[in-house]
């Protein structure tokens, strides 16, 4: 069951909110499975950013069990990461590695159309790698992506774009290498940037469990842009937060939070 709790004033995000983390699961893998065949019958191919972190990863497996896989064009799906941390792809804090082990491995897409960061490379050098790998694909400096998903932290960053970092100011660059110390992840980074990000078709925001609560109450409860995830308002896309209820439950208008408050 799902329910759409709340369209944000300004008409921009769908908030949708589902029972618990395996229902999000199924929710993200069946979107992830809708947008890839509206592309692909639409422009002959879906270009995706995926997200980092642990939020993601149990929609990613689904995305290599029936029904979702055999729904999958893989031929013409082209995978790209809003952010990756700076290590090798085979090392467990890599981004690239999650998704890997969850799906890639397991499903028909060709090696070419997977467009890791090279993580393994020093910051500067990979973003300059990645930039120049989206500006190929796209043939242009300013990717335009079917669709990025994004995680939460509880900070209100989103891919590597953290609260007073410089690189939320940048207006050119679609990549970026960034420094950030949370939660003892890596700290070097390569991100999308905004610009980037507001490039897209659609963004995903995914965000489970009642510790994320207080961060997705501040980022939709106000529009005061002062959080990372506040700045992501696609020039021409749609915002879509896919929640659990736990994660939810601070929000005006979730039957959980009316019924406690009585
Ligand atoms: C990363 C992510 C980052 C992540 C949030 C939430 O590489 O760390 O891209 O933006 O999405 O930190 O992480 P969790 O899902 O683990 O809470």
């Amino acid at each position: 069951m799902t329910q759409v709790v709340a369209q944000r004033g300004d008409g921009g995000a769908e908030v949708v909110v589902v029972p618990g983390a395996e229902d999000l699961a199924r929710e993200t893998a069946r979107r992830f499975v809708e947008l890839a065949r509206e592309a692909v019958d639409t422009r002959g191919r879906f270009s995706v950013a995926l997200a980092g972190g642990s939020t993601p990863g149990d929609g990613y497996r689904l995305l290599a069990e029936l029904p979702y896989r055999a729904q999958i064009p893989w031929q013409d799906v082209h995978l790209f990461w809003g952010d990756e941390r700076c290590v090798p792809p085979d090392d467990p804090a890599s981004n690239y590695r999650l998704a890997q082990q969850a799906f890639i491995e397991q499903v028909p897409i060709p090696a070419e159309n997977v467009h890791r960061v090279l993580g393994e490379l020093k910051p500067e050098a990979a973003a300059r790698a990645y930039d120049l790998e989206l500006q190929r694909y796209f043939c242009g400096p300013l990717p335009r992506l079917d669709v990025v998903f994004l995680g939460l932290g509880r900070d209100g960053h989103t891919a590597s774009l953290f609260p007073g970092s410089p690189v939320l100011e940048e207006t050119k660059e679609a990549v970026a290498a960034v420094r950030a110390d949370y939660q003892g992840r890596p700290a070097w980074r390569v991100t999308l940037t905004l610009v980037a990000i507001n490039a897209a078709r659609q963004v995903l925001f995914l965000a489970s469990g009642a510790e994320k609560a207080p961060i997705v109450a501040s980022v939709l409860g106000s529009a005061d842009g002062s959080l990372p995830a506040q700045q992501v308002c696609p020039v021409a896309g749609q915002v879509t937060w896919l929640l659990d209820r736990a994660a939810a439950a601070g929000l005006a208008g979730d039957p959980q939070r009316a019924s406690a408050e009585g």
